[in-house]
């Protein structure tokens, strides 16, 4: 088979990709823009295997999404602006990129005869589930920008399904992390905050829960429905793994022997999802099983970014990178990467501001 692995530069995609190689004889072609999550140095052990190619491009760019296309049997679409905070400050790239192109990546598709359509799409798409767990027959509703997006490129492909007859696939995948995640999200974050001595930002009481997935497992689960899906079908893909972020965060904090008064709470994210959990269990009717603990997996990602600063300590020195961790912690108080603030363990926690949601949360719509 010829993969075409859209995003294959970013975190999950770049272990995707070493997935796929190791495990299958399959030849991976990755397309993917290199914004600023995109990196280089997460393929750069491939560059030399011959069953590895990549090009550099959009996926909402027709013209160079029809050049990759061709002669590719499967394409796995993991290409996409990521990040919730992010798109609250500015949601219009991830409109213009899950939306739209989504939409470029199924048309190409569609006029190609692809044998399968994988598109990677997210828990989130279901809105926050304060109670239970959700089915992939549950209701979309997104409620973050990014969600909302996820969501508008997750029913299109249904809809070339049931127009078209494309035979298209979703994985609905639960909070990832790993091994080359980009520092802005909250595993990565914490740790390397931590590991220069600063203070970790804690959104509102850090209550929140999310569903923690094992990148090697999120990656096998994808494989898996690529190569065991029934067309047509959304599989959700739980990490079984659910806790509150400040638990998380304490764990983190032990792993690396840091004092936990280096928690400091900041004023919380916009419409923040108090729960995401999601059924799993038709994914593992399929028979695809999880491989990692979360307790195995976290120590594993905290010693990988303890091991490799080399990898991470340039990204979070970008100029963007600063100003973006400064619009978007230094607007809620946080002091944002450079500014080394009291040191280790001299930081101390700021009271948890209250929160404000109205009991019960807010219903939809
Ligand atoms: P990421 O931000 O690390 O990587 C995204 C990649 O897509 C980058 O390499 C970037 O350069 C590329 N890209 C962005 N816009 C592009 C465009 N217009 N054209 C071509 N390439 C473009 O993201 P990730 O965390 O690896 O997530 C991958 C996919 O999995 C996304 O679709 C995301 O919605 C989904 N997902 C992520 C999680 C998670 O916890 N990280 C959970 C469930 C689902
Ligand atoms: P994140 O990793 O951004 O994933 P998502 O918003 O897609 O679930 O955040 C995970 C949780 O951690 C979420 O409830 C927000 C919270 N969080 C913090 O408390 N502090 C942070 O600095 C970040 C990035 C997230």
């Amino acid at each position: 088979m010829r993969i075409l692995v859209t995003g294959g530069a970013g975190f999950i995609g770049s272990n995707f990709v070493r997935l796929e190689l190791a495990r299958h004889d399959d030849e991976v072609v990755v397309l993917d823009k290199l914004t600023y999550a995109g990196n280089p140095a997460n393929l750069r052990e491939f560059e030399q295997n011959p069953r590895y190619s990549f090009i550099l491009g959009d996926i909402a760019d027709a013209e160079v999404v029809a050049t990759a296309m061709d002669g590719i049997d499967a394409v796995v679409n993991f290409a996409a602006e990521s990040h919730v905070d992010r798109s609250i400050i500015d949601p219009g790239a991830f409109i213009t990129t899950d939306v739209q192109g989504v939409y470029i990546l199924l048309e190409a598709a569609r006029r190609q005869q692809i044998e399968r359509f994988l598109h990677v799409s997210t828990d989130e798409v279901y809105g926050e589930v304060p109670n239970g767990s959700v089915s992939e027959d549950a209701p979309l509703r997104p409620r973050s920008p990014y969600a909302a997006s996820k969501a508008g490129g997750d029913l299109l492909v249904y809809a070339y399904f049931v127009t078209y007859g494309l035979p298209t696939l979703v994985s609905r995948g639960s909070n990832t992390f790993g091994p080359y995640q980009y520092p802005e999200k909250l595993i990565p974050v914490m740790i390397t905050e931590a590991l220069d001595g600063r203070s970790v930002p804690v959104y509102g009481r850090g209550q929140q829960v999310r569903d923690w997935l094992a990148v090697e497992d999120h990656c096998s689960a994808i494989d898996h429905i690529l190569r065991h899906g029934a067309v047509g079908e959304a599989y959700n893909v739980g990490g079984g793994n659910e806790y509150q972020n400040l638990d998380v965060v304490e764990r983190i904090l032990d792993a690396l022997g840091r004092p936990r008064s280096l928690i400091s709470y900041v004023p919380d994210r916009p419409g923040h999802d108090i729960r995401y959990s999601v059924d799993s269990t038709k994914l593992f009717q399929l028979g695809w099983m999880r491989a990692h603990t979360f307790d195995e997996a976290l120590d594993a990602t905290v010693r990988w970014y303890v091991e490799n600063d080399g990898w991470w300590r340039p990204l979070k020195e970008d100029r963007d990178y600063r100003a973006y961790f400064q619009r978007n912690y230094e607007a809620r108080g946080e002091q944002g990467p450079g500014a080394r603030g009291q040191g280790l363990g001299l930081t101390k926690p700021r009271l948890p501001t209250p929160d404000p949601r109205p009991p019960g949360g807010r219903s939809w719509p």
